[in-house]
This record gives structure tokens, sequence and C-alpha cells, in this order.
């Protein structure tokens, strides 16, 4: 392309943008360490100085100061040149330093940086068409996972994704059998055996290192009465007599989605209930060029299709499927009976009945 083509006001502005999604690529490992390092609980306490939040965390000064100042620039904490000392608004606070906060989000930033450390497996799956399976990332790719979903979960699962279904918050009250699949750490299985005491939950995924994990969570939480951990597929996990069978973000990592829908089906009782729940996503492409279509379509192409495409018949769904290619995955499963129950921003929360 000839240089008089270019036209630098639109060359200028993209540079910007450019620079500014640089500064955020490079603060997802300065968050990480934040986190790691519990910075951003001390930072959370008072404003400070970069001399009393070393010593208080047992750090080297000149690393933290360095440190605080990138945060500073980036907006991810505040500086001032008066008193010298940085701090977090209660905002901040809020979604850096509280780790139970719905808001959240040091978690996906261990995302971002799993996947990066990645980057030279999954380049190389560009060019031979093979898949990458879930358990050959990074493992922070897991504990991310799991702390970047859970403060969604705590948030809706048991006060609006579960009374949005019909008829399951009754059951679960009085004593239901629940199996949540691909289950992960089992953050979402755990919130609902802590909210509904008399029920049973069975949580299954293929990831022995995450059901490992799950064991001592629920032992942790005091539910191990009433919750089993087991290592199994979504295609072949026992049981056929479940009031509700639930899929937390899994359903699209699958390499055989409608197999899985086929198996839900038969281990359902006549009247139970298939919560899924997905991306957020609209069905036409066009309409998920937006911040969070961008998350998820990275997402996506790093971890969600590879894990698809490791697996048999590898369909590769991808975590943008959207409600009209969900439907037609569990139809063809063989429900009948499929509705959007509510959504969130970031998620879509769907219901099938056989
Ligand atoms: C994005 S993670 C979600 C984990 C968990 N549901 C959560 O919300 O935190 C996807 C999970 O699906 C599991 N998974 C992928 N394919 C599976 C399969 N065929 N059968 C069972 N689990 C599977 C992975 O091991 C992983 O734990």
């Amino acid at each position: 392309m000839s240089e008089t083509a270019i036209d630098t006001n639109k060359l200028d502005a993209f540079m910007g943008k450019a620079v500014g999604d640089l500064g955020a690529a490079l603060d997802a490992a300065l968050i990480l360490i934040g986190d790691k390092l519990g910075l951003f609980k001390a930072l959370a306490l008072a404003p400070t100085t970069p001399t009393d939040l070393a010593k208080r965390t047992e750090t080297h000064e000149r690393y933290v100061r360095e440190w605080l100042s990138a945060l500073a620039a980036g907006g991810y904490c505040n500086y001032d040149p008066v008193t010298q000392r940085f701090s977090l608004s209660p905002e901040q606070a809020f979604a850096l330093a509280t780790e139970g906060s719905p808001a959240f989000i040091p978690g996906a930033f261990q995302v971002v940086t799993a996947l990066v450390k990645d980057e030279e497996k999954i380049t190389t799956l560009f060019r031979t068409g093979k898949g990458l399976g879930w358990h050959e990332h990074h493992h922070d790719l897991f504990h991310g996972t799991e702390r970047f979903f859970r403060p969604g979960y705590s948030a809706n699962l048991v006060s609006s994704w579960i009374p949005a279904l019909d008829g399951v918050e009754a059951k679960l009250r009085s004593g239901a059998r629940v199996a949540d699949v691909g289950c992960g750490h089992g953050a979402s299985t755990i919130l609902m055996a802590q909210s509904f005491p008399k029920s049973r939950f069975f949580g299954f995924d293929y990831h022995e290192p995450s059901i490992r994990w799950a064991k001592q969570a629920a032992d942790q939480a005091g539910v191990a009465d009433r919750v089993t951990f087991a290592v199994s597929k979504a295609k072949d996990y026992p049981g056929h007599d479940y009031d509700l069978v639930a899929f937390f973000d899994c359903l699209h990592d699958m390499g055989d989605p409608v197999g899985a829908s086929g198996h839900v089906l038969q281990s359902l009782r006549k009247d139970g209930t298939w919560l899924l729940v997905e991306p957020y996503a609209n069905d036409r492409l066009e309409d998920n060029l937006n911040p969070v279509g961008r998350v998820f379509y990275a997402a996506s192409t790093l971890v969600c299709t590879p894990a698809s495409l490791s697996q048999e018949v590898g369909l590769g769904l991808g975590a943008q499927a959207g409600e009209a290619r969900l439907r037609d995955v569990v139809t063809k499963g063989g429900f009948r009976s499929f509705r959007r129950a509510t959504q969130t921003p970031f998620n879509l929360v769907l219901e099938a009945r056989p």
C-alpha cells in the first residue's frame, strides 16, 4: 500500500487505541503479581507509600514503587502528588482486593496470563488443525477460571438463575438429585449445596486434578456430606434419575455437544430440567463485536475451540455460539422444550426439558 493511502488522523486514532491495549495487556501480569503477593489487599487498607506497602507485604520497595506507578497510569490505583501516597478507591478495592465480591476480577487476569504462557502451543494448532485439551493448559487456567466465574455464580445462581427455571427451586428445597457436569473446581456445585441442604449433588468433570481440588473445596466448605465429585465425561457420567442437570460454561468446550445433550436426556427424570449456562452471545457475529464478545471470542480461540477440537467429533461450537445454535444442539440431542430462562451481561441461562 502506498503512503498516500494512509489517512494520518485514522492512523493516529488506531495507534492510540493500540497503545491503550498494549498497556492493558501488560497490566494483566501486574494485576496477577499484585494478587499473588497481597499488594492489592494491603493497599486497600489505607493510602500508602511504596515503602510502607513493601514493608507490610514483605516485598522490595523498588519493585513495589514501579508496580504502583504503572497501575496508577492505568487507572488501577490512584496517586496523590501532595501526599505522595497511592490508594484504591472503594470501587477499585471491591473489584481488586475483595475475594468474595461479585466484581472480583483478578481471576480473569490469571486466565489471561495462563493463556499467554500457552501461546506457542496454540500458534502451532493454527497450522496443524489439531486440538488442545483443557488439561494441556498451564495450571493457572484452572484456578483463574474458578476465581473468574465464582463471583458471577455467587451473585446470580441461587438468587436469580435457579428461580428462573420452572419449578426447580421448590424441588431443590425439598430434596432433589442434581448433577453438575463439567464442574471444574466445583464452585457452582458447592454454592448450590450450601443453599439447598436437603438435596444431593454430583459433580463430574473429565479433568482429574480439578476433581481432586473440588473434593477438597467441598470438605473446606462443610458440604462433603451431600456432594460427591467424580471423574467422568459428559457422555458417560453415571445416574439416570436426576431432577436437575447443570452445565456451567462447558458445553461449547466439548467435542460432541449433541452427544452430551443425548446423554443428559437419558440421565434426567421425565420431569427433570437441564440448566445450560453459556457465555452471553447474540446469534450473528456482527452483533457480538463489542467488549464482551471480544473477551469471549479471544477465550474461544485460545481455549474453547482447541478443547472441542481435541475431543471426538470435534464440533468446535465456539464460546459465542448464540441461542439459535445452542437450541439446535439441544434439540438434536432429543430435548423437546428449550427456552431462555434469563441472562446477565456475561451469561445466557437456558432451560431444556425432555
Ligand atoms: C470453562 S471450564 C468451566 C468449569 C466450571 N463449570 C466452572 O464454571 O467453573 C470447562 C470445563 O469443562 C470440562 N470439560 C471439557 N470437556 C469435557 C467433557 N467432554 N466431559 C466432562 N467435562 C469436560 C473441563 O475439564 C473444564 O473443567
